[in-house]
């Protein structure tokens, strides 16, 4: 018997692109292939890779230089490039690494081991097409233990909102959303596994609209749905989108208990003339109404978001409504990003903000977002909330996991906790996570 060929992953970018990479290593596992974390052994590298900002596409070129002297090493070693990157570049890529053998784009996945056949024939294989087939029916879902006892099941893919700044509805293509029965049948096999946490996945997660038995389904009914399966505890879903969040989701917020008291919704930036620039389709203020509606059904609700400084034609005063838009909204967590110009985006012709002053804003921005941070964690203290262990934590005796609102807690407790949730008092705040003694 020939030792299994060995199969090295390396994951940029979204939630979604981890998904889609445990998909893809299942499905080259049907070639032979089984996982490492080294890569020195490998037989094939694949970079899932990320196009939303220029820094996130020029990592994947650094990425494949360093690659350069294993390959020279090992003549066979095979090298794929996948996700949004090899959507937007695609031969491109093969031009500027000629030792690229595979690029793959996100809807293409379900082919992976017909190109490999084809690489393995000393061709290479390029595939970045949108094709009618639903990608998902051809992907084997996991049938190993699952990696650990929270997982992300991706339920919409693709975006129709056309941001003035966003890549992604051209890498990932035009709103899908997969079908009801699948799903369930996939969060089963999920909770059947180990898993107890399942995060709900997509570009625009709120937006879907799945076939269900009697007609589409909404998100708020999916989760619904799922939170009847037995031994699944704890629903997230991400990203939102403000525009698309309606009243069964909000209610879900405060009648769903297995529904999490955490919600990420990017709001990007808090000026209204901005926000139109943007394509946003929200104003700040429809934004912080959404905000207390779903307080209102869930007081304790985390909220976090997505903020993008140094949009073209962002003045003082544009940025001044941003600061006040988060001090309003009062954020558990956030992303900021200086905004980057993408080929072929609208924004991306349009005068850009100096460096300088973009960097400034981020700077500030930070420093808003920290304050508030803290605030959240610290008001934590003296509470009582469930923990999901996921794993030991750094010192000995130390058992870390995630609390509802998703802060990282620790607890002096033994490794038996792992795959368990349990009540918690948070009985200190540090920079980046909670401690806790069990209740
Ligand atoms: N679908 C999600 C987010 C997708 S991308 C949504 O609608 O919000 C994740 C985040 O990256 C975005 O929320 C935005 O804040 C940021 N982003 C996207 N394009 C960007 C760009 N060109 N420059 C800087 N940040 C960007
Ligand atoms: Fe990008 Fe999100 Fe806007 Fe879609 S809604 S274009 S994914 S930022
Ligand atoms: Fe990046 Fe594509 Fe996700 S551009 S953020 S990997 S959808």
């Amino acid at each position: 018997m020939t030792a299994p060929k060995k199969l090295y992953v390396k994951t940029y970018g979204c939630q979604m692109n981890v998904y889609d990479s445990e998909r893809m290593a299942e499905a080259l596992g049907q070639q032979g292939y089984v996982e490492t974390t080294d890569m020195a052994e490998a037989d094939m590298i694949l970079l899932n890779t990320c196009h939303i900002r220029e820094k996130a596409a020029e990592k994947v070129y650094s990425e494949l230089g360093r690659l350069k002297p294993l390959r020279e090493a090992k003549p066979d070693l095979k090298i794929g490039v996948a996700g949004c990157v090899a959507q937007a570049e695609g031969a491109e890529i093969m031009a500027r690494q000629p030792m690229v053998n595979l690029v793959v784009g996100p809807q293409a996945y379900h082919r992976l081991p017909a190109m490999m056949e084809a690489v393995d024939r000393g061709e290479t294989a390029l595939d970045t097409d949108f094709p009618e087939e639903d990608k998902f029916l051809h992907l084997p879902a996991g049938r190993k233990p699952a990696r650990g006892p929270t997982a992300f099941l991706t339920v919409q893919e693709g975006c129709d909102k056309f941001c003035a700044f966003c890549v992604v509805p051209y890498t990932r293509g035009a709103e899908v959303s997969r079908p009801v029965d699948r799903l369930m049948r996939e969060a089963r096999d999920l909770v059947e596994r180990g898993v107890r946490e399942i995060t709900l996945l997509g570009q625009n997660v709120n937006a879907y609209h799945g076939q269900g038995p009697d007609g589409e389904w909404g998100l708020a009914r999916l989760i619904r749905e799922m939170a009847g399966i037995d031994g699944l505890d704890r629903i997230r879903f991400t990203t939102s989108h403000p525009n698309d969040m309606d009243d069964d989701l909000i209610a879900a917020f405060g009648d769903c208990e297995a529904l999490m008291p955490y919600l990420h919704l990017p709001v990007q930036s808090g000026s209204d003339r901005i926000l139109k620039r943007m394509n946003r389709s929200h104003t700040a203020e429809s934004y912080l109404t959404l905000i207390e509606r779903l307080r209102a059904a869930r007081p304790d609700l985390l909220l976090s978001g997505d903020f993008i400084v140094g949009f073209p034609e962002e003045t003082d005063e544009d940025f001044q409504a941003t600061l006040d838009l988060i001090e309003a909204a009062r954020y558990g967590a956030a992303y900021t990003f200086k905004y980057s110009p993408r080929p072929g985006t609208p924004a991306a012709e349009r005068p850009q903000v100096p460096d300088a002053i973009a960097d400034d804003r981020l700077q500030r921005l930070q420093a808003l977002i920290t304050r508030q941070q803290r605030a959240a964690q610290e008001a934590m203290v003296g509470k009582e909330t469930t923990v999901l262990f996921e794993k030991p934590g750094r010192m000995a005796g130390q058992m870390v996991g995630k609390s509802e609102h998703l802060h990282a807690v620790h607890v002096d407790g033994p490794e038996t906790l792992k795959g368990r949730i349990a009540r918690v008092r948070i009985i200190e705040a540090g920079p980046n996570s909670l401690g806790g003694v069990l209740a």
